[in-house]
């Protein structure tokens, strides 16, 4: 693969918002090569068919972010093809999933439940922070972006509910800022920044979509060329802080 091309990179890419930046990149003719992560075959039909249709842009890779094992691979396995990504977006979230259901009250929280959003929500990201750091170092403009969640705002919740949900998207928060000031040290044309995507019709969003006005309620494409354009505006300066769909700074 030549070296003068643009790598992307998107994790969680098996559905909704991930799947979404699979798509648009694709039609994007500033990114030569696409890597993307998947979970399950089960949920990653569209992915692994685009993938067929698209060989020679579309990789892809299966990760659980749970295991930092296999974080470590799919990075090595990039780096085998690619010296160096330009954008990577870190889509993989969870709020419920089997019985794994948001907290409402205190009286559901649950130890197990608590790490797993930790493990899915916040530390992957570090992770991927981490083994991609050699891959980012380079002397292009460059993007570690991860989907957080305005309810991850500490300031912005007035609401309450949600426990592990808000909390491991407040981690990945921090998270993120910290490796803004390392990546800043080390891998200083590397932006790090938390995205907010507004309220998108996906799986995850599916149980709690009632009570959200239409207009509020947007398409994963809406969000995706949203989202799109925050990150090409984004600066050097902009790195270590928390975006809205609409380029807006949230409160942490
Ligand atoms: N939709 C919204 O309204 C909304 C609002 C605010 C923030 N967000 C955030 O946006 C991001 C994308 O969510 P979405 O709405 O697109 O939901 P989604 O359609 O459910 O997609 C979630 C993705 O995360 C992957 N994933 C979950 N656990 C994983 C694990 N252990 N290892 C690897 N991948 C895993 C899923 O893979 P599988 O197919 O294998 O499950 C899927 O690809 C998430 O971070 C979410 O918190 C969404």
């Amino acid at each position: 693969m030549s070296e003068n091309i643009n790598n992307a990179l998107i994790v969680g890419a098996s559905q909704g918002i991930g799947l979404g930046f699979v798509r648009a990149l694709l039609q994007n003719e500033k990114i030569s090569n696409i890597y993307a992560t998947y979970r399950r075959e089960a949920s990653a039909n569209e992915l692994i068919a685009l993938s067929h249709k698209h060989p020679q842009q579309l990789f892809v890779l299966q990760v659980d972010v749970t295991d930092e094992s296999q974080i470590a691979a799919a990075v090595r396995q990039i780096g085998t093809s690619a010296s160096k990504l330009h954008l990577v977006i870190y889509c993989v979230g969870v709020l419920h999933e089997g019985q794994l259901a948001p907290e409402k009250s205190l009286i559901q929280i649950d130890s197990d439940n608590l790490l797993y959003y930790f493990q899915v929500n916040s530390i992957g990201a570090v992770l991927f922070a981490k083994y991609l750091l050699p891959l980012l170092r380079h002397s292009d403009r460059n993007i570690f972006a991860s989907i957080s969640a305005k309810v991850g705002s500490i300031g912005d919740n007035r609401l309450g509910g949600w426990y592990g949900y808000r909390a491991s998207k407040a981690a990945l928060n921090m998270l993120l800022r910290t490796a803004a000031i390392e990546y800043s040290r080390k891998c200083p044309q590397t932006i790090v920044v938390a995205l907010h995507p507004g309220t998108t019709d996906t799986r995850l969003s599916l149980p709690f979509q009632k009570n959200v006005p239409p207009e509020q309620l947007f398409s994963v494409e809406h969000t995706v060329n949203l989202l799109l354009s925050v990150i090409e505006g984004l600066k050097i300066k902009d790195s270590g802080n928390f975006f809205s769909w609409d380029g807006t700074v949230l409160p942490w």
